[in-house]
């Protein structure tokens, strides 16, 4: 079961095409809608922004600033009241430039104090429409999409993979100064490496193994379909004693010192996680099924996911579903819909009409429909 923590105020200042936009918050199921281009995405990116440093469209921070600002940055801004229980939160969100780089700076309750700040926000998951190109796509956006799911179960799967990210950039870093003549330093950062690296590909195959029993009885229409961990290094966490991988892993990375530092890059570890999925009887791999019935094998995946969030004691999470109509079926969205709502999960969608919302009069009790066009305090 899921804590109840939803987004009670959503204001953004000078955010991407949003001069102002203020939106009071009363239901767990939010839609946001309105004509193309009218700003969206744009707010759904927002909220994404409250646990991600650059938000779910992975933008430039610049970008997201209105074009048209000419005062300081500090005009610039996202301010979310969370509600959880009987007690709120302030999340403030803006950015801050050093030289040519924009940052990410947030605080909670007026404090910028770091432990708060993971401690007190929620997850926010989301579904983009390039998700429906995941088996295509890179094994980089397979390993996220798996990732994003594990930070909403196990809370500390993301500073995990922070610290893992911290020690293999300090090791490629140190290849490229000194290359491989700082073997203390090295072995130091590699043992580091190694520890976080094992606890993330653990994090992942104990995650998968929840995913896959669901995966089993979500549509005993659909053929049966399995995930399989494809990185080198899980698939020797498979075979091998954890003590032998870790074993195995050091003195990888030892000998990939001198590839690592020419290609600068790490070749072995578990940033090379991706996922193959595969279905049980055929063996044939999701990507070679037409794009229909790929989009089929993601939903069967998302709800997966969400029957096992049915399970755990669940964390504070936020859904943000952008434009899934357009590009999911109508049928899978209502049992999305359905089981978020049994959870409690506040969820934010956007669509151009909305139109749908009305088709079905259970939706309209638990839906704020918002048009953002009336919303939107326009300048010119
Ligand atoms: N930094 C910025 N300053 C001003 N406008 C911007 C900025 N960045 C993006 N825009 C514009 O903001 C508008 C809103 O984009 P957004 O993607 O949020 O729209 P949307 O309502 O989701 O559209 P669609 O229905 O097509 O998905 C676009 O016209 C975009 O060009
Ligand atoms: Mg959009």
């Amino acid at each position: 079961m899921c804590l109840n923590t939803r987004i009670e105020r959503l204001i953004l200042n000078n955010f991407r095409n949003h001069k102002y936009l203020n939106l009071d918050i009363n239901k767990n199921m939010v839609l946001i809608y309105g004509q193309n281009g009218s700003g969206k995405t744009s707010v759904l990116e927002s909220i994404s922004l409250i646990n991600s440093s650059n938000g779910f469209r992975a933008s430039n921070l610049g970008e997201i600033v209105n074009n048209d600002l000419k005062g300081p940055l500090e005009m610039f801004g996202v301010n979310i009241l969370l509600k959880e229980s009987n007690n709120l939160t302030k999340v403030g969100i803006g950015l801050k430039k050093k030289i040519d780089k924009y940052q990410k700076i947030m605080s909670i309750d007026e404090k910028k104090n770091t432990n708060d700040i993971i401690n007190n926000i929620p997850n926010i998951y989301s579904i983009i429409p390039k998700m429906t190109f995941i088996f295509q796509g890179t094994s980089e956006e397979r390993r996220n999409f798996l990732d994003q799911m594990i930070f909403v179960i196990e809370c500390d799967h993301r500073k995990d993979i922070l610290n893992y990210e911290k020690y293999k950039t300090e090791r490629i870093r140190i290849l490229k100064k000194w290359k491989v003549q700082n073997e203390e330093w090295l072995d130091a950062v590699e043992k580091k490496m190694v520890s976080y690296g094992l606890i993330v590909c653990d994090n992942r195959r104990n995650f998968l193994k929840q995913l896959n029993d669901n995966l089993e009885i979500v549509d005993k229409n659909f053929p049966s379909f399995k995930i399989h961990l494809k990185g080198e290094l899980d698939q020797l966490l498979l075979k091998k004693p954890a003590v032998d991988v870790e074993e195995i892993f050091a003195s990888t990375l030892k000998k990939n010192r001198e590839k690592d530092f020419l290609t600068g890059r790490t070749n072995y570890g578990a940033n090379k996680t991706d996922i193959n999925v595969v279905e049980k009887k055929s063996l044939k791999e999701a990507k070679t099924f037409s794009t229909g019935q790929q989009k089929t094998i993601l939903f069967l995946m998302i709800l997966s996911f969400i029957k096992y969030l049915e399970k755990v004691p669940c964390k504070k999470t936020i859904f943000l579903l952008d434009d899934i109509f357009s590009y999911l079926d109508n049928n899978f969205i209502s049992l999305v819909l359905k089981k978020l709502n049994e959870l409690k999960v506040q969820t934010w969608m956007t669509d151009v009409k909305g139109d749908w919302i009305f088709e079905d009069k259970s939706y309209k009790a638990i839906i704020d429909k918002i048009n953002i066009d009336d919303k939107r305090f326009k300048v010119n």
